[in-house]
């Protein structure tokens, strides 16, 4: 079992914290608010470097350290950042060639922030001397709890096109091809000319006129993803020798950034961190905040968390920054507890006065301490403080739904069969219906032990490889549960298609074929047989051994089948070929009882023998549910049914089994 390194015991609260863009006096008041709202936890020097670095090899760390010691001295632990993140002007104007190049071949600029080409060589020397000064300096500070490298690396900065990041990319293909024949094979070059003579001839898949050759643009996200791994383990290795404290960085689990691999990063944190914004783009953000848990938990290997950063109210990077109603701050909180955060922390702590984040809400907002924002901080840190026990105990689930970055970076390729269809779409949708059935997900990559499920979800996963599809249909074979939705399996690692007929991988373990795909117009529906409705997407399919659950009544595949079971060896195999309502047979698949209620949170985590049932009720109204225990959000007794208000949270001690 994975060992984890949580900075503090309990369930712990914490915050981003700025205070460069602060005088000491603020500082001072806010070390005195933080222990009001019981912050146990802050994390500083995020964007430090051009304070602790005004000019090149000066360095001036009375501020921070002021700032330590302040925090200290009130019992406040420090989550602190190498402060790397962003390179100070004199750097970038002394060398710009640490700038990033986007795939145009245009330089990206200073003056936001993560300006640095991940594989810039100056940028990473410059860099490493700072996280030497900081760890040497502060490396065995009894108030540093954690290490927080950089600040989500790759947000703004993971794909570099410029000339040293080629250079880095082709050493990386002869590290994994070998020779040029292999990769020209495994990138299938005969097309269009592109065979290569010499590895000197490769390039980054820069823009081009016309449609670029999707196995490189997969083969540069896989590049750039281990690029800045190796870069992470560079700030880490630094970091050990000088401190055993814990070391983390930021990941960005969320619908809307997706360029790091985070399966193959995780096992590189001591504690796995998220941070997690509700994104209003989204029709349905709340089930998105929990499908982006689940998946957290699946990076650290089913073992507690940290919330790194959420918002206590709106944020300011979406075309509409809604603001949170009274008590949703505390219930997205708590959903992120339920699925396994150990640690609640804000961006940020005090709202900014300047900068690009001015309209960023903050724990303390712009009007202080006479706020709806802060009395819900403070009413958030009672009920942390209250369901401390809870930490260290793992979600309970039997049911897993497979996810891949990779799949995720090839299925959306410049050219394929609908544009329409995206893969966070087809995951999002199979687990918000099974969240709905009150169903919890264990969000897993391809190639995880399956034993313990007894059904297994397969959305939209476009590549896969051999040994991992192995896996998948001997767990169906032994009595295992599968449902696997349209466009899945359609190619290896190399990105070339399973020959024979869709969905290639996982056509003998469903019993079907397909010889074409249908996808709809925006706006098309189709009538099923089952008297639902289907839209995006169709397939010339037949069954070969499995049995058709809904046909097409109309549209262009009337007649031919849309859902599909197959047995196979003792088990079962589901096949969904449109976009279409799955919940009822979620439902089924999952072996779920009970009222299908997408407003409703119903997740259990356990210690041992101890159970603790969260219930999170997103609806205006009063639910009751049957449990027995102690809720420790209320403290009171629970005999039998527990009743949780409108937008209320109750947390339950269960008695022992
Ligand atoms: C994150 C970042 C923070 C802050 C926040 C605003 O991407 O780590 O520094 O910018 O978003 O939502």
């Amino acid at each position: 079992m994975k060992t984890v390194r949580m900075p503090l015991p309990g369930v712990s609260l914490g915050c981003d914290y700025n205070p460069e863009q602060w005088s000491p006096d603020v500082w001072r008041e806010d070390a005195a608010l933080m222990r009001q709202a019981g912050v146990g936890l802050v994390a500083v020097n995020i964007f430090g470097w051009s304070n602790l670095e005004p000019s090149p090899g000066e360095y001036r760390f009375d501020d921070l350290d002021e700032v330590i010691e302040l925090m200290h001295a009130n019992g406040i632990k420090i989550n602190l950042g190498t402060g790397t993140s962003s390179p100070p002007p004199w750097l970038t104007t002394q060398h710009p060639e640490v700038l990033p190049v986007a795939a145009d071949g245009t330089v990206r600029f200073p003056g936001g922030r993560q300006a640095w080409c991940p594989s810039s060589p100056v940028f990473r020397k410059r860099a490493l001397d700072l996280v030497e000064r900081v760890a040497r300096r502060y490396g065995e500070h009894p108030a540093i709890a954690l290490w927080h490298v950089s600040n989500e690396l790759g947000c703004h900065n993971a794909l570099c096109y410029c000339e040293t990041s080629a250079e880095g990319f082709r050493t990386w293909l002869r590290g994994r091809y070998g020779k040029i024949e292999t990769l020209n094979e495994a990138w299938g070059t005969s097309f269009w000319s592109q065979r290569y003579g010499a590895w000197a001839e490769i390039q980054p898949p820069r823009l081009a006129l016309s449609l670029r050759n999707p196995a490189q643009l997969v083969d540069f996200q896989r590049f750039s993803s281990e690029n800045l791994l190796d870069y992470y383990r560079a700030e880490t290795a630094i970091l050990r020798a000088h401190s055993t404290v814990p070391v983390t960085t930021n990941f960005m689990v969320t619908a809307h950034i997706r360029n790091l691999d985070y399966w193959s990063w995780a096992p590189e944190m001591d504690v796995v961190a998220n941070d997690h914004y509700l994104d209003h783009r989204l029709g349905e953000p709340v089930p998105e905040l929990s499908f982006a848990a689940d998946l957290t938990r699946g990076l650290a290997g089913g073992r507690p968390w940290m919330l790194m950063e959420q918002a206590a109210g709106a944020v300011n990077w979406q075309p509409h920054n809604l603001t949170k109603a009274p008590g949703e701050m505390i219930r997205n909180s708590l959903t992120h507890v339920a699925r396994g955060a150990d640690s609640i922390c804000f961006f940020q702590w005090r709202a900014s006065a300047q900068g690009a984040e001015k309209f960023h809400s903050a724990m303390l907002p712009h009007a202080g301490t006479d706020t709806v924002a802060w009395r819900e901080v403070l009413k958030l840190s009672e009920t942390l403080g209250r369901i401390g026990e809870v930490a260290g105990s793992e979600v309970e689930s039997d049911v897993a739904l497979l996810f891949s970055w990779e799949s995720w970076w090839s299925a959306e390729g410049e050219a394929r069969p609908s544009q329409a269809v995206t893969y966070l779409d087809q995951v999002h949708a199979s687990h918000r219906a099974l969240r709905a059935n009150g169903v919890t997900v264990d969000v897993i990559a391809p190639g995880t032990d399956l034993t313990k499920y007894k059904l297994v979800v397969v959305p939209g996963l476009y590549m896969i490889s051999d040994a991992d599809a192995q896996a998948i249909t001997d767990y169906v074979a032994a009595g295992g549960k599968l449902l696997v939705t349209f466009f899945s399996g359609i190619v290896d690692e190399r990105d070339r298609i399973r020959l024979g007929g869709y969905p290639g991988a996982f056509r003998d373990v469903l019993g079907v074929v397909a010889e074409e795909f249908g996808p709809l117009l925006p706006g098309a529906e189709v009538d099923l047989s089952d008297g639902t409705t289907g839209t995006l997407w169709t397939e010339r399919l037949r069954t070969t051994t499995a049995t058709a659950l809904a046909t097409y009544e109309n549209g262009p595949m009337t007649g031919l089948p849309a859902i599909t079971r197959n047995a196979y060896g003792k088990g079962t195999a589901w096949y969904v070929a449109t976009k279409t309502d799955m919940s009822d047979l979620l439902k089924e698949a999952a072996g779920a009882t009970g009222e299908k209620n997408d407003q409703l949170e119903v997740v259990r985590r356990k210690n041992g023998d101890r159970g603790y049932l969260f219930v999170i009720n997103h609806s205006p109204d009063p639910v009751e549910l049957p449990a027995a225990g102690h809720d420790l959000v209320t403290d009171q007794p629970v005999t039998g049914v527990l009743r949780v208000e409108g937008g209320g949270v109750a947390v339950v001690r269960e008695e022992a089994s």
